[in-house]
């Protein structure tokens, strides 16, 4: 097939990675913004490289014409969680979104791979909107842990090195390797609670110091400089404490001081 076809077939899945990669990491920057945790810590996307569809095409035993049809994986996003509990969460946002349905699951957290392989699948049905107008296509969503990311993608490495001759030893190593991420992931999943409040109160700070900040900023535009320097000679003051409360309690004053300031220039 000529290049410039593939470019053209390829189009659509760049546009849907891009879209969704955004979307998914929307939903990082609303929760942190709100001062939550988030269930979603890194999202990667993909297009299948021209190569990997070949490979495919003579595995499944289709037509170069046939891909759109047989390839559910042509546009692939991974979604990276901090803890196996954060995956429901993640699969529960999907399954409420409207502009993605689902055409189906797979779950291979509940049930590992032969080769150790764990992550939660989904392949949905999803929409873009191109110059020739509206064109659905499906795309491969992959859940997972950071520790499971860790290991697929060293066994992934190995897989191609090997191709269909992995030693039996490496492949008993990685199999051992497995179960120890099924530990890891548990005992990160029992200090879940404690390592989440920490996050959070790293988040809630850093929201309340750009809030003051912005807040100072804007304070140039309309107050005096000998009162700015002193506002902010505080705010250092109130940082170097370090304590949340306090920082919240001159969050608060500075924005009614900043209210003052927005009045008067109002009259
Ligand atoms: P395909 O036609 O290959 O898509 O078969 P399938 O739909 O049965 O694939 P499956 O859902 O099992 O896997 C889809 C994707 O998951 C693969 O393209 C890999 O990215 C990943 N995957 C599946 N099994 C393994 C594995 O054993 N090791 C690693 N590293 N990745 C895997
Ligand atoms: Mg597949």
């Amino acid at each position: 097939m000529e290049i410039q076809l593939w470019r053209e077939i390829l189009a659509p899945y760049q546009l849907a990675v891009d879209e969704l990669k955004v979307k998914f990491e929307h939903i990082i920057r609303e929760h942190r913004s709100a001062g939550l945790y988030s269930p979603i810590e890194q999202v990667i996307g993909r297009v299948k490289s021209i190569s990997s569809i070949l490979e495919k095409v003579q595995k499944k035993q289709c037509s170069i014409n046939q891909i759109e049809e047989y390839l559910d994986d042509i546009a692939g996003i991974r979604i990276i969680c901090q803890f196996v509990e954060d995956i429901d969460k993640v699969v529960d946002i999907i399954r409420n979104r409207e502009d993605m349905t689902i055409k189906s699951e797979k779950d291979y957290i509940n049930h590992m791979k032969p080769s150790g392989y764990r992550s939660y699948h989904m392949i949905i049905n999803y929409t873009v909107n191109t110059m020739n107008g509206p064109k659905h296509i499906r795309a491969e969503i992959q859940i997972r842990t950071l520790a499971m990311n860790f290991w697929a993608t060293i066994e992934h490495s190995l897989q191609y090195k090997y191709k269909q001759n992995m030693p039996a030893h490496i492949r008993e190593k990685l199999s051992s390797a497995s179960e120890a991420i099924i530990q890891l992931d548990e005992e990160m999943s029992a200090v879940r609670d404690e390592i989440m409040d920490a996050q959070n109160s790293f988040q809630i700070k850093a929201n309340i110091v750009s809030d003051i900040l912005n807040n100072i900023q804007n304070l140039y535009k309309i107050a005096n400089k000998r009162e700015i320097i002193k506002i902010q000679d505080e705010f250092y003051k109130v940082y170097q404490v370090g304590d949340i409360e306090q920082l919240a309690h001159f969050s608060k004053q500075l924005d009614i001081i900043a209210e003052g300031y927005r009045a008067q220039s109002l009259s």
